[in-house]
């Protein structure tokens, strides 16, 4: 396992939800509630995993506040009870928790939720769990570059690095599921030299079985960083 490329941090595109359900006759929430339980079981695999520090999962974007009011507000409910129900999780496997994202567009008990969860898991060591909540790739680079801008701080490639919301910026693998194949506004700044995958599984379907493939493939890939 310790052969071929190393995987610090691993990024994932959570899609396919609503589609999983259609194809089942279920309403889209049937989706989300099921894919929820996935990030569950693939958080647990990250953090018995021996190399992964950190795996950053998109949960809802900028972009999706143009979905029907209903589905978001159970998106917003669903992420309180996510954080509310896995508190176990995260302390009996060592698992820190941050979000990413602008999260002051949520309700006052979500955001503490979300500050609580935080502060309680913020000594755990063996993986850092990144929610991205109400996230955008564009508006995280704006804010750094504002925020350096501001410092009076030089805008170059390292201080605008360590400006971004995300720890541990760059990505080294991102898998996508549900076949589509594009970024969506997701961390464009620390993807730029990250290993893609496309899997056509949809993500309530997502097993840490077929992470485990993704990940063995990943190791055999040759990453040349512009070298040769
Ligand atoms: C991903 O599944 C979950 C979120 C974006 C919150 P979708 O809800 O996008 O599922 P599809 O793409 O409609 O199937
Ligand atoms: C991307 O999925 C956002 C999340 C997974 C949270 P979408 O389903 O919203 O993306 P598009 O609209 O198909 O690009
Ligand atoms: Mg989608």
């Amino acid at each position: 396992m310790s052969n071929g490329n190393t995987l610090r941090h691993l990024a994932i595109i959570m899609d396919g939800n609503g589609r999983w359900a259609k194809a089942k006759g279920l309403r889209r929430t049937k989706g989300h509630e099921k894919g929820a339980e996935v990030i569950r079981d693939i958080t647990r695999f990250c953090a018995d995993h021996d190399e992964i520090e950190s795996v950053t999962f998109y949960a809802f974007s900028t972009e999706n506040w143009k979905r029907p009011q209903s589905e978001v507000n159970f998106l917003m409910r669903l992420l309180e009870r996510y954080l509310k129900n896995e508190t176990s999780t995260y302390m009996e496997h060592g698992i820190r928790f941050l979000a990413i994202g602008d999260t002051s567009a949520f309700s006052p008990a979500l955001r503490e939720r979300i500050r609580q969860t935080e502060e309680m898991t913020k000594e755990n060591t063996r993986l850092t769990q990144i929610l991205a909540l109400n996230y955008g790739g564009r508006a995280e680079i704006v804010h750094a570059v504002n925020r350096l801008i501001n410092e009076g701080s030089p805008v170059n490639e390292e201080n605008l690095s360590s400006a971004l919301q995300t720890p541990y910026s760059d990505i080294d693998l991102l898998i996508r599921t549900s076949g589509e194949e594009r970024i969506s506004n997701f961390l464009l700044w620390q993807i730029s030299y990250a290993e893609l995958y496309f899997t056509p599984t949809y993500w309530p379907d997502f097993t840490p079985g077929e992470l485990n493939t993704i990940i063995d493939i990943y190791k055999k890939r040759i990453r040349r960083f512009g070298g040769i």
